[in-house]
């Protein structure tokens, strides 16, 4: 039965002010128009260009149910192509990342494409002589996406023609990408490592919505991260340095008065981020050196403001969190209505300390991997919600913390730590691009 399919009225009524229904989290079609228009009418993320060096080196990506390769050309600019042979549609490349050297060669009858895009050659040429193929849509090669924008090496993308320019749809959120990159004295990231992969039985959005979700640390990591506070507490030898492990999962435990003060700024969009007086990365231990690197790379104020900035989670609306104090960044990939992949990778400040580095992938170890003593009492929580929700009875799911009546999306604001506004916000801009790209392109379409 298509309830939502060509109704874009009825997708909007599953987002009331303070509710949100629970089809948006369980429901097939719902996720089936996510996935053709949501991911097509925002920017979004689909690699590093640390992650292509070299010419011909590229990465696959998905957006939405798009098979994308993200690409380094022989003139050191990146492009971003549909992963689909123009000759009878087979994908040209399978592997995750790769270096393909001068072209692309697809497997099945061997035309091959600049790594523009552009076509290079077809065997046997003179078959398609007098055929007419000049005229044909074959010959521009591997399409480009519509629209791409580098920014300081974070790559995105919007498939759809139309919508906000980069600029607009982003504004001062890119301010935690920014702070992100400026603790490397050389201002640059580069990502190290695989990323630790975790598959979830949950709908994506239960994660984007956890990332600003503060009154659950102390309740749901309670048994495992309080327990390890404890353990510390009871073990420690008088006058003995908290270990880095114990530094990063002990605020895990502040209390709801801290996550109050912490604070969270929303932004349009559905982007917002906790953690604006303070947060739980604020009180890790000097590393020796960093801060000397720093001043003489910035001056001693802007070094200063620059590693003052402890921003918990940003969340780049769609899907993807930034943790600029800790350096790493989530993608919450979406499998189905009901199954979500989380890669969690790192990235390491160049010409920063080594320990720095450390400390990003403890992090990443202890609090985001599928072994970790923290990640895996959230998916506890999500997988449960997934299954609560088939329940019968009031089918809306309440966001209503610190709501106020006549409450803005298109405002940047900072509030109480522990407000759902920042949900709120998420899914207002979700209604608002699906709705508006529905719209734009009407049924069947
Ligand atoms: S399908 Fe790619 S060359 Fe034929
Ligand atoms: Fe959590």
């Amino acid at each position: 039965m298509d309830r939502y399919r060509d109704n874009p009225a009825a997708l909007r009524a599953l987002v009331r002010e303070t509710e949100v229904h629970r089809d948006v989290y369980i429901d097939p079609e719902v996720f089936d128009l996510e996935m053709r228009h949501l991911f097509a009418e925002t920017w979004v993320y689909v690699g590093h260009a640390s992650q292509l060096p070299e010419p011909g080196d590229y990465l696959a990506a998905t957006v939405g149910y798009q098979p994308l390769l993200v690409v380094r050309h022989s003139d050191g600019s990146i492009h971003v192509l549909y992963n689909r042979c123009p000759h009878k549609g087979t994908r040209i490349t399978t592997e995750p990342c790769g270096n393909t050297g001068k072209f692309f060669r697809c497997p099945y009858h061997a035309w091959s494409f600049r790594t523009n895009g552009k076509l290079l050659s077809i065997p046997l040429k003179k078959g398609y002589e007098h055929t007419g193929l000049e005229e044909a849509e074959a010959v521009e090669g591997l399409r480009p996406v519509a629209n791409v924008h580098v920014y300081r090496d974070f790559v995105f993308v919007k498939l759809n023609e139309g919508g906000q320019s980069f600029e607009a749809f982003f504004g001062e959120s890119l301010s935690s990408i920014d702070n992100m990159i400026d603790r490397s004295p050389e201002g640059r990231l580069v990502i190290e490592g695989a990323p630790l992969r975790y598959l979830h039985g949950c709908n994506w959005k239960m994660l984007v919505e956890n990332q600003t979700d503060t009154c659950h640390p102390m309740v749901a990591h309670e048994s495992s991260a309080g327990t390890a506070v404890s353990v510390w507490e009871r073990e420690q030898v008088e006058g003995a340095k908290r270990p880095m492990a114990v530094e990063v999962y002990s605020p895990f435990m502040s209390s709801y008065e801290f996550f109050e003060g912490m604070g969270i700024r929303v932004w349009p969009n559905g982007h917002g981020h906790t953690g604006v007086a303070t947060s739980i990365h604020a009180d890790y231990s000097a590393v020796p050196g960093y801060m000397e690197q720093m001043t003489a790379s910035y001056g001693e104020e802007r070094a200063r403001r620059i590693l003052d900035e402890n921003r918990h989670n940003t969340v780049y609306f769609p899907n993807i969190m930034v943790k600029g104090p800790v350096q790493t960044l989530r993608v919450f990939i979406p499998l189905a209505a009901d199954k979500t992949l989380v890669e969690s990778w790192t990235f390491r400040l160049v010409g920063a300390p080594d320990m720095l580095f450390e400390r990003t992938l403890m992090y990443n170890r202890l609090i985001n991997a599928p072994t970790s003593i923290v990640g895996h009492d959230d998916l506890e929580m999500y997988e449960r919600a997934q299954e609560g929700l088939r329940a019968d009875a009031n089918p809306w799911v309440n966001l209503q913390r610190l709501y106020q009546p006549g409450e803005r999306h298109d405002v940047t604001e900072v509030i109480n730590g522990t407000s759902e506004r920042q949900m709120r916000n998420q899914f207002h801009a979700w209604v608002s691009f699906i709705g508006s790209s529905m719209e734009r392109q009407p049924a069947g379409a």
